[in-house]
């Protein structure tokens, strides 16, 4: 499943002008989409309708200065970078974290992953 969505994303997003990356563990999917705000409208849309997942949670939607992943149509964590655990997330630790906490797997992939 993981490879179907990531083969959609490498297809469409260069087209689209998005980047992100995609981290994965267990049943969560922990995602970061950075691009032009009509064509990240677009593909959030599209996720919200797929029937692969469900309970689908916007928690951050910010302005960014330079990209995150630049180089990356979609990296996928192979390392899972969470240091959340399915139990914290059923206790709703995502709602509760602050953007820099939202932010901190991320920006660690980022520096761990240049380039593809
Ligand atoms: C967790 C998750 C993340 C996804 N990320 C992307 C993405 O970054 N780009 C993308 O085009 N589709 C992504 N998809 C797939 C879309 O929901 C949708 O199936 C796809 O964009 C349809 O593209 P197609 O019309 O080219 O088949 C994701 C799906 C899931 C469940």
């Amino acid at each position: 499943m993981l490879a179907g969505i990531l083969s959609a994303a490498r297809r469409n997003n260069p087209r689209d002008g998005i980047t992100g990356a995609l981290v994965c563990r267990q049943d969560l999917y922990l995602q970061l989409i950075e691009g032009p705000a009509e064509a990240i409208d677009a593909l959030y849309a599209r996720i919200c309708e797929d029937d692969r997942h469900a309970n689908v949670e916007l928690l951050l939607s910010e302005d960014m200065g330079e990209r995150l992943f630049p180089n990356w149509a979609m990296l996928d964590d192979t390392a899972p970078s969470l240091t959340w655990s399915a139990q914290d997330v059923a206790a709703g630790v995502l709602e509760a974290a602050s953007p820099d906490e939202l932010r901190a797997p991320f920006v660690r992939l980022s520096a761990a992953n240049p380039g593809p």
